[in-house]
């Protein structure tokens, strides 16, 4: 059985202990503020610790997930990896693309897996829409036209908008077109609150032929909404994240196909688990997370210069 440690276990982190602990993986939490470290540690029966050195010091673990804030990632993970942990790290990998490919250095240096927190790849409508798309089920995938839009969440101190939600987006467009954009245009600002980041982007994504990817992210809309439409040749397939329904509209046709709710978290991690116990890479590579903030980056150079950047 895969022993897991978890490094964070704030807003989102504790979502990840409670995970492993369904799944019977959990190993070690670790976490710098003690009344966190005192109240899982507690809560799940493991050992719970202030300082990360000293869990990778006395703990026999498999692998760890790194939940802390997106400025921490690059040096929590370089000592994870340096200590022979596999290592999942929240989105965004790192802050910045340089940081992402030294990363992967270290991960190909100590010979164990990286892989980031891009968990809209396991939400259902999305696993099946990449499926329709291999199958080439609705012809040509044309257009991904993505909203993620909310108030801002408590504790997203350390990035932007695009670093901490589009790069969502950025990613399941690479993974449902399998290729990378060769072009961005984006427009970004910040609306609401003197943000040392920007709240609000528009950004669009020209890959290989006429196919296209629209991501509109902003902390300024007052309700949830996440959703995708993806226009075929064929027809035009609508997905919620949230909801996970998904609508498939064929000629004059509409579908909705049914499935039963599933926690796109514990899909993930039971992903990550088996692909360690099978000795696979996981799906989500340490490539992914670099070219996302990759892009990421191109979207801010873009809206700050007002021209498309051309990627190689
Ligand atoms: N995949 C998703 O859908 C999703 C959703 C929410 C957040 N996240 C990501 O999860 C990460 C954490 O976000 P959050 O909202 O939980 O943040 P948070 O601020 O609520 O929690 C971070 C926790 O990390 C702890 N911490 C900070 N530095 C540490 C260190 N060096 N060692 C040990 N503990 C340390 C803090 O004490 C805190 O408890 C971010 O990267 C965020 O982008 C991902």
């Amino acid at each position: 059985m895969i022993r897991v440690g978890v490094i964070g276990t704030g807003g989102w982190g504790k979502n990840h202990v409670r995970v492993f602990d369904e799944l019977q993986c959990l190993g070690a939490i670790c976490d710098m503020d003690r009344s966190r470290a005192e109240q899982y540690s507690k809560k799940y029966h493991v050992p719970g610790y202030t300082s990360l050195d000293e869990m990778l010091r006395r703990e026999k673990l498999d692998a760890v997930t790194i939940c802390t804030p997106a400025s921490t990632h690059f040096s929590v993970a370089s000592k994870t990896l340096a200590a022979g942990f596999h290592t999942f790290v929240e989105k965004p990998m790192t802050t910045n693309a340089n940081d992402g490919a030294a990363l992967i250095e270290e991960a190909k240096k100590a010979n164990r897996a990286l892989t980031v927190g891009f968990i809209e790849r396991f939400n259902p409508p999305i696993t099946e829409l990449k499926k329709m798309i291999t199958e080439n089920k609705m012809g040509e995938p044309i257009l991904l036209e993505f909203h993620r839009e909310n108030k801002r969440g408590e504790g997203i101190v350390d990035v932007g908008i695009v670093k901490d939600a589009s790069v969502h987006d950025i990613d399941t467009a690479c993974w449902l077109f399998g290729e990378h954009p060769k072009a961005v245009y984006a427009r970004v600002g910040a609306m609401l609150v003197p943000l040392e980041h920007e709240d609000f982007a528009t950004i669009l994504l020209g890959f290989s032929g006429q196919k296209t990817a629209f991501i509109v992210t902003n902390w300024i809309t007052p309700n949830r909404v996440r959703t995708l439409s993806a226009v075929f040749s064929g027809g035009v397939v609508d997905v919620d994240f949230v909801t996970q329904q998904t609508s498939v509209h064929e000629g004059s046709v509409t579908t909705t196909p049914t499935r039963q709710y599933q926690e796109p978290l514990m899909l993930e991690m039971k992903a990550f688990v088996s692909a360690l116990e099978q000795n696979r890479s996981p799906l989500v590579t340490g490539e992914d997370g670099y070219k996302a903030t990759l892009i990421a980056e191109a979207v801010l150079a873009s809206s700050s210069s007002k021209t498309p950047i051309y990627l190689g």
